[in-house]
Order: C-alpha cells, then sequence, then structure tokens
C-alpha cells in the first residue's frame, strides 16, 4: 500500500514534533506532498532543518486557535490529515485541565470543522494506551474496558468518539492509533514526565545514574518512532473506510530492569541506578495486543527494541561528539 503515498497530499498538525517530524521523514521518502502546522513560537523547527528543500511547507500556527486549521485545509486540500498537535504530558493535563481539553479535545472538534467543510477523506489521530487506564488483562486488546485515570486519557479518548461519530455523519474515514511507549531521536528528555528511555540515555551518557521509580519491575511495550511513522503513513494512504481504533504497539513488554541492563551493554561502567519510590498514579505492567492493526492493514513494528535503543543511542552520540 506504500504506492499510494506517492503525490499524496497530507497535512500533518505537530510535525515539527518527536513524532510528527519523523512522520513527516518517511512520507517525503515515499513522495508525499506536506503541509505541516507547528506552534507559532518554532520552537521545534530544527527537527525539520534536515528536510530543506524537499516537498515540505511550513506554517507556524497554533491548531487551537479558531480559523487556522480551517485555513490550512482550504489553502491546501490535503487528501489526509495526519492530528499530532496535542499537550503530550499526563502530568500536565492533571495540573492544567483546561490546556488538555482545548488541545486535546477543542482541536479535535476543529478539525472535523475544517474536514467536514472541505472534503478531506482521511484523518489520522494520535490517541494513547491512555485511554485504558490499568488493564485488567494483558495483552490489552482494543475492546478492553477504557477507563482512563487522567484529563490526558480521558482527552484521547473523547477525541476518539468526536471523530468516529463524525466519520459516520460525514463519510470521511478516520483511524485512531493507541499509541504504546514510543521512544527514539529527537524526544525530548527535558522534564521528569518525558518518556524513561529517552531520560534514561540523557542520564548515561552524561555518566550520571538513572533513577527507578519502583523496583524495575515495571514492565513496558515500547516501539520505535521509525515504525510509528511509518503506520502514520500507511494509515493516511490505505483504502479502510469508517472510524477504527488501534493498537500501535510491538506486543512485547519489558521490565525497566532489563532496559537499564540494555543501557548497561552500551554504557560499560556507568554509575548503578538509584531507586525511588513507584509513582502515585503509576501502571505496574503495559503491553498491548498488535493484531488488529495486523489484520486492518498488514502493518507490524519491525524493529526489534535492542536494535531501535542501539540506532537512538548511535543518533544522540553523532549529535553531540
Ligand atoms: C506512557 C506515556 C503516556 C501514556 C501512557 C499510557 C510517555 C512519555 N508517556 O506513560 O503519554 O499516557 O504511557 O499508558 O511515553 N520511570 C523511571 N525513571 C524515570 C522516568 C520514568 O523509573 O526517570 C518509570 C515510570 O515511573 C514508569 C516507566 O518508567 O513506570 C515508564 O514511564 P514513562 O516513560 O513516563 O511512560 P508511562 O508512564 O508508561
Amino acid at each position: 500500500m506504500l504506492e499510494a503515498i506517492e503525490g499524496l497530499r497530507v497535512l500533518v498538525t505537530g510535525g515539527a514534533g518527536f513524532i510528527g517530524s519523523h512522520t513527516c521523514d518517511y512520507l517525503l521518502e515515499h513522495g508525499a506532498e506536506i503541509l505541516v502546522l507547528d506552534h507559532p513560537d518554532g520552537r521545534n523547527l530544527a527537527n525539520l532543518a534536515h528536510l530543506n528543500g524537499r516537498q515540505l511547507e511550513v506554517e507556524g500556527r497554533d491548531v487551537t486557535e479558531e480559523g487556522n486549521l480551517m485555513w490550512a485545509v482550504g489553502a491546501f486540500r490535503p487528501d489526509a490529515i495526519i492530528h499530532l498537535a496535542a499537550l503530550v504530558s499526563v502530568q500536565e493535563s492533571i495540573d492544567n485541565p483546561a490546556l488538555n481539553f482545548k488541545r486535546n479535545v477543542e482541536a479535535t472538534h476543529l478539525l472535523i470543522d475544517a474536514v467536514r467543510q472541505h472534503r478531506v477523506g482521511r484523518i489520522v489521530y494520535a490517541s494513547s494506551a491512555a485511554v485504558y487506564g490499568e488493564p485488567q488483562k494483558l495483552p490489552v486488546s482494543e475492546n478492553a474496558e477504557k477507563k482512563p485515570m487522567s484529563p490526558y486519557g480521558a482527552a484521547k479518548l473523547a477525541s476518539e468518539y468526536l471523530l468516529a461519530a463524525a466519520s459516520r455523519c460525514y463519510g470521511f474515514s478516520c483511524i485512531s492509533y493507541r499509541y504504546f511507549n514510543v521512544f527514539g531521536a529527537r524526544q525530548d528528555p527535558g522534564s521528569p514526565y518525558s518518556g524513561v528511555i529517552s531520560i534514561f540515555l540523557k542520564q548515561f551518557a552524561a555518566g550520571r545514574p538513572v533513577t527507578i521509580f519502583g523496583d524495575g519491575s515495571q514492565t513496558r511495550d515500547f516501539i520505535y518512532v521509525k515504525d510509528v511513522a511509518r503506520a502514520n503513513a500507511l494509515a493516511a494512504s490505505a483504502p479502510l473506510e469508517g472510524p477504527h481504533s488501534m493498537n500501535l504497539c510491538r506486543g512485547q513488554a519489558i521490565s525497566l530492569a532489563r532496559l537499564v541492563g540494555e543501557f548497561q551493554r552500551h554504557f560499560p561502567g556507568a554509575p548503578a541506578p538509584c531507586y525511588e519510590p513507584f509513582r502515585p498514579g503509576d501502571i505496574l505492567h503495559s503491553e498491548g495486543d498488535p493484531r488488529l492493526v495486523k489484520r486492518k492493514l498488514g502493518y507490524s513494528a519491525l524493529t526489534p527494541l535492542e536494535e531501535g535503543l542501539d540506532q537512538f543511542i548511535h543518533s544522540a552520540v553523532i549529535a553531540s561528539p
């Protein structure tokens, strides 16, 4: 299905961010034309600097401001929209639920309005495994109980429902991906709530000890960002009708203790980890069932964790010699 990307016009909101910039890389490599909408402050633009001169336009406009999405969709006339612009921190959604609502729910409504007005055929939406909360059964499949534990998870689920209903009313197709733990280059390690792999890499590279919250027995289903980028591009171009919600994961979880072991292989002689109590609200185990996306789109995540880590560590070492 990837040949369908050639010449496809794709609007990528949040296209200069961590997952967005890799999605743009993949789309451009396969011949798509892209308009990116990202923060007007341009704080992520360095993530797209290597794409100068390609079939890519970038507009610094806030998707939550009324009129911006309508303008972008009307001016660019995309075949598909990949909607990644969001408030991405679970903790920030707890501290600032109003901002979470604006970025993760209202923006979805504005997007639907623009899609309806300009008759776009396909939306790909970045949802999250956070819609499930603490899973009752592993691996968690799409029809498991949804019990979000944060305003972030609730907003992602609300957006999935808004998109699904709009898809049925207005006739566009929509794929909501429930991302599990995504990792790779360009993920910001700057806050304590950044992805654990980006934080661990920063600490190991600086020769500082990492902190493990709990005893290291918690498990996560980590998926490499380039696999996520490929899934986004596939969803933008696949011949599917109606609304779909699908897990995006590898279907294999590893413990934090083992993850630390993987880093120690790359950084022999690194200081031993420090231990602190489990974070309140932390989920103990998370592992997704990847079979639905395989069945519907023929997609599987191809990068083993060890290989993704190798690539990520290598890219970070090259970026800061
Ligand atoms: C992740 C997502 C979140 C999503 C949730 C869905 C990220 C950054 N967050 O949260 O958006 O809602 O999955 O289930 O991808 N840890 C340490 N030391 C550190 C940092 C973290 O021990 O320095 C631990 C955490 O306590 C946690 C595990 O590592 O047990 C993973 O943490 P994190 O990468 O923040 O992701 P999730 O909590 O799984």
